[in-house]
């Protein structure tokens, strides 16, 4: 996969503390994909480390992100948060996959292709949508 560049234009929600953590997550992926992408020959146990971190991260910033949405009472919050935790068991699946992974590569980078679409993707539509609600004066704030 392609290093996520960021760019406020086009991933920015204009919440900094959010914007941070996004910012933070899509450098995680980057590493992760480098790792696959390197000549060198993958370390499971190292990989699994990134991953373990990344699922960390992920888990303290959809505490926050849902933290934020039950605040303003948003009404997709069901759905957001739902997405948020089969994300998780996702990421968990894989992650457990390298127990007996022959070849890590491979798994490597469909892990980080997975996490760079998933992420890019629920950033621009669903966040994006909380966000537009946020703004939108429908909310009590
Ligand atoms: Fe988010
Ligand atoms: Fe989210």
């Amino acid at each position: 996969m392609q290093k996520i560049e960021w760019s406020d234009e086009v991933y920015g929600l204009g919440i900094k503390r959010i914007d941070d953590q996004h910012k933070q997550l899509l450098n995680l992926i980057n590493a992760l994909s480098q790792i696959g992408q390197s000549d060198k020959p993958v370390d499971p146990e190292f990989v699994k480390k990134v991953v373990n971190t990344l699922v960390d991260y992920t888990k303290n910033h959809f505490a926050d992100e849902e933290k934020l949405l039950k605040r303003l009472h948003y009404p997709d919050y069901p759905n957001h948060s739902l997405a948020h935790r089969r994300f998780i068991s996702q990421v968990e699946e894989f992650r457990d996959a390298f127990q007996n992974s022959p070849d890590s590569k491979v798994l490597t980078n469909k892990i980080a292709t997975f996490l760079s679409d998933w992420l890019t993707r629920h950033i621009l539509v669903e966040d994006k949508e909380y966000v537009k609600y946020m703004f939108s004066g429908s909310g009590p704030i």
